[in-house]
C-alpha cells in the first residue's frame, strides 16, 4: 500500500523530520510504498477565498492534492504550536479540503509527535484530529508523541528509547494493517464491483444526502 508521509515543518533541524524518518523505516519493513515528501513542496499562501475563486488552488496545494490522490494512507508528524495545531499545517489542510471531491475523505491518516518539551506535542495532536476528522478522513485512535525530542535520536536516527521505539512499532503496525484493510471501501482503487459500489455509498452518505461535505 502506498502511504504518503512528511513532517510539517519547515525548519532545516526539525526533530518531526526525523520522527517521520524512524515511521517510514517501519511502514518500509512492513512492506509499505512510502512516497516521503519535504512539506516545502507545498509551499502555498494563506487561504483566501478570494483567491481561490479567482485563481482556484496554488500550485503549493494542488501538489498535496495530487500526492493525497495517489496514497490511501498518510502519516504526519507535526509540531504542537502553542498548545495547539501548528499554522502552517491547518492552512494547508484548508487549502486542500476545498478540491472536489474532497481529498482528506476516507484517508487514513496516522498522526505522530515530538518537541523538546516533556509531552512531546499530544496537546497538538488532539487539535490536528479535528479539522482531519471534520473533513472526513480516518485519523488512527493511537496517537504518537515523543517527549524530549532534542535528545531522542542517536546519530543514525533511531529512537534511543527502546520502551517508545516498540510503542511506535506496535501503533504503525496496527495503523497499516487497518488502513489496508479500509483503503479499498474508502479511497483506494475498487477491487470489486461490490466495493466500487460500497464506495459510492460513502460518497452518498458524506455528500448527497447529509451534504456534510457538499459538493
Ligand atoms: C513551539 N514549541 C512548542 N513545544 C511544545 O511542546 N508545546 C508548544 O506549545 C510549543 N509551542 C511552540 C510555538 C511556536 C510558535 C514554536 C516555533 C515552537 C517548540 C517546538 O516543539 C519546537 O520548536 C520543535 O522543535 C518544533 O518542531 P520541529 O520544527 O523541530 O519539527
Amino acid at each position: 500500500m502506498k502511504i504518503l508521509a512528511f513532517a510539517a515543518s519547515l525548519r532545516k533541524g526539525s526533530l518531526n523530520r526525523k520522527l517521520i524518518g524512524v515511521v517510514t523505516d517501519i511502514l518500509r519493513e512492513l512492506g509499505g510504498e512510502v512516497d516521503l515528501a519535504e512539506f516545502h513542496e507545498f509551499d502555498m499562501p494563506l487561504f483566501d477565498g478570494d483567491r481561490q475563486a479567482a485563481e482556484g488552488l496554488p500550485p503549493g496545494a494542488l501538489a498535496l492534492e495530487r500526492r493525497m490522490r495517489a496514497a490511501p494512507a498518510m502519516v504526519i508528524a507535526t509540531p504542537e504550536y502553542n498548545y495547539s495545531i501548528a499554522g502552517p499545517l491547518k492552512n494547508a489542510i484548508d487549502w486542500v479540503s476545498r478540491a472536489r471531491p474532497m481529498p482528506w475523505r476516507g484517508r487514513s491518516i496516522y498522526l505522530v509527535s515530538t518537541s523538546p518539551g516533556a509531552i512531546g506535542g499530544i496537546r497538538g495532536l488532539w487539535q490536528t484530529r479535528i479539522p482531519l476528522e471534520g473533513c472526513g478522513a480516518l485519523v488512527f485512535p493511537d496517537m504518537f508523541a515523543l517527549p524530549h525530542g532534542d535528545r531522542a535520536f542517536s546519530d543514525d536516527g533511531k529512537l534511543t528509547d527502546g520502551a517508545a521505539a516498540d510503542r511506535l512499532r506496535q501503533q504503525v503496525l496496527g495503523f497499516y494493517r487497518l488502513a489496508e484493510a479500509v483503503a479499498p471501501l474508502c479511497c483506494g482503487e475498487a477491487r470489486s464491483d461490490a466495493d466500487q459500489k460500497k464506495q459510492q455509498e460513502i460518497v452518498r452518505a458524506l455528500e448527497d444526502e447529509s451534504r456534510i461535505q457538499p459538493k
